[in-house]
């Protein structure tokens, strides 16, 4: 613009004209790699790195041991390309690199991309895949980029290595007013700032629906082959299981896919369960969006005493089975949900009744599993208000932005707390379940 005010005031004014042709004519770097995130194959040892290019890049991580020369390792994957559905049908190459035969508990240094561009440098630890290692989580859903308040304190927590790995228990607000998927670009951009130093393991929300889940299915890298809509994995004491609430909502996209997902969970609960893999990984987790129980006033399907996600359905050709019973005869320990912009802890509770170890300890030898509602990272949606009169499982309640943390510190002993980000990071609720066996002979 100096150069412009030296100039006549018609060429300048012919000059300023042309701005935004000047602008448009730049071609932007689609080559540069952007929204890196992490997520664990599965396998002991391994990393999946997932990044997105909007012109077609080789596929290449380039890595080693953090204090060693940088880079000395390198691995290539491929990109798959996803159009987005809506009007502009834009297109992005999504990128996906596994890292192999990674040193359990080693930090590592690396970055993404090709010769075309790489992005900037991040580091990460290797899972230890022991089960004598004592993993630790940060939890939550409904973190959007409109008002995310918890992201700072998460993004610094995440990098100064607190947590082991982030559980996304769905709303990932890829697609609230998609712009033709530059949210979902934005959100990503967003975390990366997490999910570059730590894998981020998702479950789908119904924000995630548009487009039959496109957006979701096409940039996360979930282990198993069903597009990360649901999968388990281990890490620890624990086997974590996460899959989609949604099916029983949008059955436009297909009811047998809530019959496939329920055929996959009891089959995977009924292999956790045989006797050698509970003894290794006595506590089953699970994550799904919409809870079963809370105690919000807003209709949500929690509010309704016959929960879809809880007894199923009656008004489908067949009957679709609810969760519940399948969780609760394959003795789940620990039921993370979110969807309700609130924290609410239950009581162990079956059959809409408490089943608590004792009047003194209730979550010591629990007779049912036990629930928690962690959906107030922040969002655009603001929080949601609870209903006056909660029944009588629901322990304790808040309103604030905030997260969970989890730690499965060993076969017995797992510790919840949650972070109120209104106050300053202070731990608001917490406590220790404690279970001296695990299964459905625990209940009784
Ligand atoms: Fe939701």
């Amino acid at each position: 613009l100096s150069a412009v005010k030296m100039l006549p005031v018609p060429a300048a004014c012919a000059l300023l004209s042309l701005a935004p042709v000047l602008v448009l004519g730049v071609p932007p770097i689609w080559t540069q790699p952007e929204q890196v995130h992490l997520s664990y194959a599965g396998v002991p040892g391994s990393m999946v790195v997932t990044w997105t290019t909007f012109n077609k890049t080789e596929s290449e991580v380039e890595y080693g041991p953090a204090g060693a020369p940088l880079f000395e390792m390198s691995a290539k994957g491929d990109a798959t390309v996803f159009v987005d559905s809506g009007e502009e049908k834009r297109k992005m190459f999504i990128h996906r690199v596994t890292l192999t035969n990674l040193k359990p508990a080693a930090t590592y240094v690396y970055h993404c991309g090709s010769d075309d561009g790489w992005s900037d440098v991040f580091f990460f630890t290797a899972l230890n895949d022991s089960s004598s290692f004592s993993p630790r989580f940060a939890l939550y859903g409904d973190l959007g980029n409109e008002n995310p308040q918890s992201l700072a304190r998460l993004q610094k927590e995440a990098q100064q290595g607190l947590y082991d790995a982030i559980l996304h228990i769905g709303n990932l607000y890829l697609l609230v007013h998609s712009d033709n998927a530059r949210i979902g670009d934005e959100f990503m951009r967003q975390i990366q700032s997490v999910a570059a130093y730590v894998p981020y393991m998702t479950c789908p929300g119904n924000h995630e629906a548009t487009y039959n889940f496109s957006n979701y299915r096409n940039r996360f890298s979930m282990p198993g082959q069903t597009e990360s809509l649901w999968y388990s994995w281990n890490l620890g004491s624990a086997h974590i299981i996460s899959f989609s609430t949604e099916v029983y909502f949008y059955l436009q996209f297909g009811l047998e896919l809530l019959f496939k997902q329920y055929e996959w969970l009891k089959r995977d609960l009924e292999e956790a369960n045989r006797p050698e893999n509970r003894a290794e990984r006595p506590w089953i987790i699970t994550m799904g969006h919409r809870p079963m129980y809370c105690s919000d006033d807003d209709q949500d399907d929690c509010t309704n005493f016959d929960s879809y996600v809880r007894l199923g359905r009656n008004d489908t050709k067949p009957p679709a089975p609810g969760l519940e019973d399948l969780f609760y005869r394959h003795g789940v320990d620990v039921e993370l949900w979110a969807h309700e912009h609130t924290y609410e802890r239950l009581w162990p509770v079956y059959g809409d009744k408490v089943h608590n170890g004792s009047l003194e300890k209730p979550y010591v030898n629990p007779k049912a599993p036990v629930h928690i509602i962690t959906g107030s990272a922040g969002c655009r949606e603001r929080t949601d208000r609870f209903n006056p009169n909660p029944k009588a499982w629901s322990a304790f309640r808040s309103t604030d932005y905030g997260y969970s943390r989890m730690h499965v510190v060993n076969a017995t002993h797992l510790y919840l707390e949650q972070v109120s980000d209104d106050q300053d990071g202070k731990v608001i609720d917490n406590i220790w379940v404690v279970k001296e066996k695990h299964g459905f002979s625990a209940w009784s």
